[in-house]
């Protein structure tokens, strides 16, 4: 009787942790334990047996069953652990993240043509030795008129249409940069070498060449015994590295208020080396700025002794030197800020 509940015991022990060690998932390790320890399972029918048992018997048996369930806790724990830790090690090769992934790109924004451009005539003349100044956009009538040798009846006016403002009859748009000619010679002490980009406004009427809104690089140079000569040298240079290469140019002869002599200067054509081609128009040179030498009365004008010091300036348009450079057909897609024109640049 003894030696059969023993040999029964045993038997559930050896079927217990078996089937413990060897349950696939934790639902099933549950369900093998109550299996084997719980109720109506064999040591269960054991324990309940007990009582029946003599005196001798029962602490035998009864040490016997104990055993033997906490062999089985101890294969249940054992079990419980590994596949816990196998679910873990599961769960983390699954979140595992590869920092070698290149990562997801955030777009990056890019500089406007326009801004890229001015950049670069920037860089090529503070290499020359010019610095760079600022003018305001705002201004009066004196700076961007007068002070330039182009008084209230003077004709030079009609051809810029301006933009005045009702905060006072002399306050203005400026119309060109060469405000800052007359502001820099105010400011600095000659000899002085300045360029000063910025932003114009005139009232034209809008089409693929026009905009009321565009910029302009202005360039100043005063010292003694400046030569035309010296304004020659300077923008040839300056066209070199524009364009990457030696370029042939031409200086027209032309009119402006502040320059005397005055002139246009033209380039050959980088694209087709003056052979003629759409972007020149078929003539084989393009118009690039107006320039000349600093007319003494602009001097006079700004407090500089036109007998001491003398000096060239030149004006140019970005707005199309930027389309020039890019091979760009409107000059509105510079302002319409759409996304799909300025990611191409
Ligand atoms: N301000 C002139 C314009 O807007 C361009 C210009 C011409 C600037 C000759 C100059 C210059 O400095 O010397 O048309």
């Amino acid at each position: 009787m003894q030696d059969d509940y023993l040999r029964k015991l045993e038997a559930i022990e050896q079927e217990a942790v078996l089937a413990i060690q060897n349950a696939p998932n934790m639902l099933e390790l549950d369900t093998a334990r109550s299996r084997f320890v719980g109720k109506n399972s064999g040591i269960d029918e054991v324990m309940q047996a007990l009582p029946k048992l003599s005196k001798e018997e029962r602490p035998r048996i009864g040490q016997g069953a104990n055993k033997v369930k906490t062999a089985i806790e101890e294969a249940y724990k054992e079990r419980r652990d590994s596949l816990r830790r196998d679910e873990l090690n599961k769960q983390l090769s699954a979140d595992r993240i590869d920092v070698t992934l290149p990562g997801a790109g955030r777009p990056i924004g890019h500089l406007h043509p326009l801004t890229q451009v001015t950049n670069e005539l920037i860089t090529i003349f503070y290499g020359m030795g010019f610095s760079v100044i600022e003018g305001p956009e705002i201004e009066t009538d004196y700076y961007n008129f007068d002070a330039l040798n182009t008084p209230a009846n003077h004709p030079a006016r009609d051809e810029q249409d301006t933009f005045y403002t009702d905060v006072a009859p002399q306050i203005l748009l400026r119309s060109q940069t060469s405000t800052v000619q007359v502001r820099a010679m105010e400011k600095m002490k000659p000899p002085l070498r300045v360029i000063s980009p910025g932003r114009v406004y005139r009232n034209e009427e809008v089409n693929a060449r026009k905009y009321p809104l565009f910029h302009q690089v202005e360039g100043l140079v005063i010292d003694r015994d400046v030569t035309f000569g010296q304004l020659k040298g300077t923008l040839n240079e300056f066209i070199r590295l524009l364009f990457g290469k030696p370029l042939k140019t031409r200086f027209r002869p032309d009119f402006f208020p502040f320059t005397e002599p005055s002139a246009e200067l033209d380039c050959q054509c980088p694209f087709c080396m003056g052979e003629g081609c759409r972007t020149c128009g078929h003539r084989g040179w393009i118009e690039l700025l107006g320039c000349g030498m600093v007319d003494p009365d602009v001097l006079k004008g700004a407090g500089i002794d036109p007998e001491e010091w003398s000096g060239f300036a030149f004006g140019m348009g970005i707005d199309r030197l930027t389309m020039l450079k890019f091979g760009i057909n409107d000059i509105r897609h510079l302002f319409t800020s759409d996304m799909r024109f300025l990611e191409q640049f």
